[in-house]
């Protein structure tokens, strides 16, 4: 049995001082054992949002991580640093951060080493966007994707991984993918890791759905066979995210 997460991806909103109301404001709502939760915070918001989050079930997460431990990277930070400080989880590969910031199939392979060479969890993105949609290679284009991110990874450090499942025109749109297009996706996830690895493995990694998730929409998403959770942009940093949380 998967136990479902629920994730926040606050991309980049909040100060530091905003980083804490919103803490406080969802903390005792959203702390639970019965599923696991994370709060994937900006870069400087992490170590208030770590101390905030003391004492809670609520785990801490990345938006990005650099695929080298140390050197010359202006600008990145490095999985020993967020490990450091209290991360568990890390996205990688986000649609955003494909299509600005140069993130490609490969650097999200040498992310996941990364990230589970240092005990993090990565959360890998992949989805189409509304061309690939209309042209019905949906299924190809998120195969491609897994395949590449996966190459080389073994049995042992696939199993540290999650997946989630963004459809590109359901990011901030209010236009969610309904639960069955979102399904049919996951279980195809499901299925190249079954190819990939096998059913035992497949079976045991959890896979998400993200796209503007909401409180009225979560119920029926989360019902789905292979959808084990979900991947939260703008109703995570509202109350709406305690009512996801709380889905049943
Ligand atoms: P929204 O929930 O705002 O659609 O964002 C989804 C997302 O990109 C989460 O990573």
């Amino acid at each position: 049995m998967r136990k479902r997460i629920i994730v926040a991806n606050w991309k980049m909103n909040k100060t530091p001082k905003e980083s804490l109301e919103l803490v406080e404001l969802l903390k005792e709502k959203v702390d639970t054992e019965e599923y696991d939760v994370v709060f994937c915070v900006p870069f400087v918001d992490l170590i208030p949002v770590a101390s905030a989050l003391e004492g809670t079930h609520i785990m801490l997460g990345a938006q990005n991580v650099h695929y080298e431990d140390f050197g010359p990277y202006t600008g990145e930070i490095s999985a020993p640093m967020l490990k450091e400080i209290g991360c568990t989880h890390v996205i990688i590969g986000h649609s955003e951060r494909r299509a600005h910031f140069n993130e490609t199939d490969h650097t999200v392979n040498q992310k996941i080493f990364q990230t589970v060479n240092h005990d993090l969890t990565p959360i890998v993105c992949v989805g189409e966007d509304l061309e690939q949609r209309k042209n019905n290679i949906i299924i190809e284009q998120i195969r491609m994707q897994i395949k590449r991110a996966l190459k080389n990874v073994s049995f042992e450090d696939v199993s540290k991984t999650m997946f989630a499942y963004e459809p590109l025109w359901a990011i901030g749109t209010g236009m969610s993918a309904s639960p069955e297009q979102a399904q049919e996706v996951c279980h195809a996830i499901r299925q190249v890791l079954a190819e990939m690895y096998d059913h035992e493995t497949a079976n045991t990694i959890r896979i998400l759905y993200g796209g503007s998730v909401t409180g009225k929409n979560c119920a029926e998403l989360f019902a789905m066979k292979d959808i084990d959770g979900g991947l939260v942009g703008g109703s995570s940093l509202k109350e709406d995210f305690a009512k996801i949380v709380g889905c049943k």
